[in-house]
């Protein structure tokens, strides 16, 4: 069966910079379903040729290792442009006609939105009203880049708005962090290997951080980022992604709706924070600097960076809490999940190298390289018995010379063709995480959460968030990268 993705946005950066890339990638490695038809809408009064032309270019741009002429000369006849306001019902009818003339209609179709989220429920209306969602003639699929909502409210309205014309099924909510190689690595770890599940528990585990640190500023994004801030761009998504892979139990079989089952789970046992909580469960941060950036109002509290501390009400995790961080601005990019380990229930060994014996540490570093670390104690060579911290170190790129790390978007367009959703959000999934992340918000603008601390660039955070931690007896592992 052909398949037929049709992108909305077309023109965007989106597009330009990930999605053609990587079906382009997809296509030179053979992966690409065999006869896909790759359907560019948008305003902007292109032609087929002149929209190949302009992303020939960019393609090259982003893909400059692996660009290959020839290999795009094939790639690009399956690519084509239409031109038309998907927010306009007239231009979906001419696009309904326009895409059977080019599919014949009984083709697969997924819908790729990567317009401004503002027009999601319109573009939805629309595909609906011009019989562009009838599944009675071939299967349709919608895919929905974040933010679905900008809180709860939102985000069940946008839901409700696409169930109107797509069941769930057909629903491909993207979370980009869940394409990326290491993260998937992380279900792999822990259900292919039998020595982690006995200790991946409350029993043995202190405490897990998990740190999505970027040295980027917000660049010329302040129109968006202004008004959703820390929290709604990196927690509501991929931290709280991150964490319900960590924390999930086993699913029955690795089944889209089983594993998703599972995640959802851990959502649920998220401990609601009380009124005083707010303010100690959370740290809130401001990058000195962010109010002079170009488009940023006079006197903006939105935060840049937030530590959180969640716990998770459930037999595995009771009293194991989950530190989330993420900040722009920081030390260097760098997204980590270390697993703390309890320390030896007494010291046979007092001296170590400097002073304290610590638990031992899994680091799973996502990016920028691939791997894991993960430290014991060993001895000092020649020094008594003092012992020291000494990592083991495992990286991708060593065991998998002949193979590059690929972008997420080449997988999670592939699973959306493929029709396979493990990896995408469930609407219950989304929905838990703003029930989660909404409070904390309205805490922090009603003035009960903590105050906005300033930091420097390059550091990781405010002081304070140091602090926070030291005064829960733990300390942050800031470390840039572990690995590279
Ligand atoms: C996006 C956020 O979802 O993720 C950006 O909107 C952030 O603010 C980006 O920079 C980080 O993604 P990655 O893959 O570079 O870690």
């Amino acid at each position: 069966m052909d398949k037929t993705l049709v992108i909305f946005g077309a023109s965007g950066d989106l597009t330009r910079r990930k999605l053609i890339p990587a079906l382009y990638s997809l296509h030179c490695k053979g992966r690409l379903p065999k006869d896909t038809r790759i359907v560019g809408v948008s305003r902007r009064p292109y032609s087929s040729e002149e929209w190949r032309g302009m992303l020939s270019k960019t393609t090259g741009e982003f893909n400059a290792k692996d660009f290959d002429e020839v290999k795009w000369n094939e790639f690009e006849q399956s690519v084509h442009y239409i031109p038309g306001d998907a927010t306009k019902g007239d231009d979906l009818v001419k696009l309904a006609e326009s895409l059977k003339e080019l599919d014949g209609e009984s083709n697969e179709r997924v819908y790729y939105l990567s317009t401004k989220p503002a027009i999601y429920a319109p573009i939805i209306e629309n595909l609906g009203a011009a019989g562009l969602a009838d599944q009675s003639i071939g299967k349709r699929r919608i895919v929905i880049e974040k933010p679905i909502g900008v809180n709860l409210d939102t985000a069940m309205r946008l839901n409700e708005k696409v169930h109107d014309v797509f069941h769930e099924n057909n629903v491909f909510r993207i979370d980009h962090y869940l394409g990326k190689e290491t993260v998937q690595n992380l279900l792999v770890l822990r259900f292919a290997n039998s020595i982690f599940e006995p200790i991946w528990n409350r029993n043995y585990i202190d405490h897990v951080q998990i740190t999505v640190a970027e040295s980027v500023e917000i660049g010329s994004r302040a129109g968006y980022y202004d008004g959703s801030g820390i929290l709604r761009d990196m927690f509501q998504n991929h931290l709280l992604q991150l964490m319900t892979i960590v924390a999930m139990e086993p699913p029955a079989r690795y089944d889209p709706k089983l594993v998703r089952d599972e995640k959802v789970k851990v959502l649920r046992s998220v401990r609601p924070m009380i009124e005083s909580e707010f303010s100690t469960s959370s740290v809130r941060g401001q990058y000195e600097g962010y109010l002079d950036e170009e488009g940023v109002p006079e006197g903006s509290q939105t935060a840049t960076f937030a530590a959180l501390k969640l716990d998770i009400d459930s037999w595995r995790w009771h009293g194991v809490p989950f530190y989330l961080r993420s900040g722009k601005a920081m030390s260097c990019r760098t997204t980590q999940i270390v697993i703390e380990f309890r320390k030896p229930p007494f010291a046979l060994f007092s001296e170590s190298d400097n002073g304290i014996i610590e638990g031992n540490r899994l680091v799973i570093q996502v990016q920028p390289a691939e791997g894991m670390q993960m430290y014991l104690q060993s001895k000092v060579p020649d020094a008594g018995m003092m012992v020291q911290e000494t990592p083991l170190d495992f990286r991708f790129a060593r065991h998998n010379t002949n193979k590059s790390m690929p972008d997420a978007y080449q997988r999670l367009l592939l699973d959306a063709l493929n029709n396979d959703a493990s990896l995408f959000a469930r609407n219950d999934e989304v929905e838990l995480a703003w029930q989660i992340i909404d409070p904390i918000i309205n805490a922090w603008q009603g003035g009960s959460g903590p105050a906005l601390k300033t930091y420097a660039k390059g550091d990781w955070g405010p002081e304070e968030c140091t602090q926070w931690m030291r005064d829960q007896s733990r300390n942050w592992f800031d470390v840039c990268p572990v690995l590279s």
